[in-house]
């Protein structure tokens, strides 16, 4: 396949973007024999440090880098793009209370949402990076009423990922020993990281920690603080692992799920497991020829009800007030 794969990535020019341009272009995403074409969106000022990077991108002399487009207008960057990847967004500034947040976002995921409707490629695929992840990706589907919401998405793999760190550390094994862990809701504060699914080893993960007191005290604030955690240390917010998530999520999105277990995506919810209908909730998921599909059946203790209600609830007042600004 000689074609290239035209991979679309908002805010380019941004702290993830400069982890994610270099795995894309080396052949992370799509792998080694699928040559891609970035178009890279970045607001007019930060175009010039935007092609600082170009440059450095040049300097790797990537084998699988079949081009770069880069630019301020999101209906000539989205043009024919088959990968989105939505991660620039307007930052919460001092004083700026969520519903400023949201209609600043808004603002940005309207725009985006109507562009990748007019001039994206038809098998378009869509990951939503930026905060609020999920209601900026809830935004982008309501204004792209051509593209299938099936094909839209916003990144809980990173909070999963983290999940799958702690589990791991906790009971003395390898990320890799673990299946079918699920976060759900909203990637906020009130996610739900939930082991009762998840298994190590073949074994029940909450049988084998056996320990309320971790979980609810530790294991759960530890997965949903973990972005503040690195802020204190770093200085500035997760950027490397936030891009790594971002691949996982895509890369497996197009490859499929592993065997025998599951991932965790955002995604337009059809009812199942109460979530309200169209509201962009992480769910449990496998992939398989670019589809995805919500795990069925699994039994929800009354713990992980009240769990995944409270960040639902969360999901509902945004798309409420979202819905009151007119942005959907
Ligand atoms: P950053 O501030 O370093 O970069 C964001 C970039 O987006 C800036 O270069 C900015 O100029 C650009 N931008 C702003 N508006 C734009 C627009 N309308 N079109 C194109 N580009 C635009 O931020 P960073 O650290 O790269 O993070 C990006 C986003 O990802 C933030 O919203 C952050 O909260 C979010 N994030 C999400 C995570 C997740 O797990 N879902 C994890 C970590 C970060």
């Amino acid at each position: 396949n000689t074609t290239p794969v035209k991979v679309a990535v908002t805010g380019a020019a941004g702290q993830i973007g400069y982890s994610l341009l270099f795995r894309i272009a080396s052949g992370d995403l799509l792998g080694r024999d699928t040559p891609v074409q970035l178009r890279l969106l970045e607001i007019t000022p930060a175009l010039k440090a935007l092609e600082g990077v170009v440059m450095e991108l040049d300097d790797c002399a990537f084998p699988t880098l079949a081009g770069v487009e880069i630019g301020d207008d999101p209906n000539t960057i989205f043009d024919g793009a088959n990968i989105a990847l939505l991660v620039g967004a307007r930052p919460r500034a001092k004083g700026m209370e969520r519903g400023d947040l949201l209609e600043a976002n808004g603002a940005i995921f309207t725009g985006q949402g109507k562009a990748l409707n007019d001039h994206a490629a038809d098998d378009v695929r869509i990951t939503v990076t930026g905060n609020p992840a999920n209601t900026n990706a809830l935004i982008a589907m309501s204004n792209a009423p051509d593209i299938p919401r099936e094909r839209f998405s916003a990144l809980t793999r990173l909070d999963h990922n983290r999940a799958l760190a702690q589990l791991a550390a906790k009971a003395g094994v390898t990320v890799s020993d673990i299946s079918k862990m699920t976060i759900w809701g909203n990637h906020s504060a009130t996610q739900y990281p939930d082991i009762f699914h998840a298994e190590i080893g073949g074994r029940s993960a909450a049988e084998v920690v056996d320990d309320q007191d971790w979980l609810e005290n530790t294991f759960i604030p530890t997965v949903a603080k973990r972005g503040a955690a690195i802020i204190e240390a770093r200085g500035s917010s997760s950027a490397a692992s936030a891009a790594s998530a971002t691949i996982d999520h895509t890369r497996d999105w197009l490859q499929g799920s592993p065997e025998g277990s599951w991932l965790s995506m955002a995604v337009p919810s059809d009812g199942s497991y109460g979530v309200a209908e169209g509201l962009i909730s992480s769910f449990p998921v496998t992939t398989s020829g670019g589809e995805v599909s919500i795990v069925q059946g699994l039994e929800i203790d009354d713990f992980s009800r009240g769990k995944i209600d409270a960040s639902v609830a969360e999901l509902e007042e945004e798309r409420q007030a979202v819905t009151e600004l007119g942005l959907i």
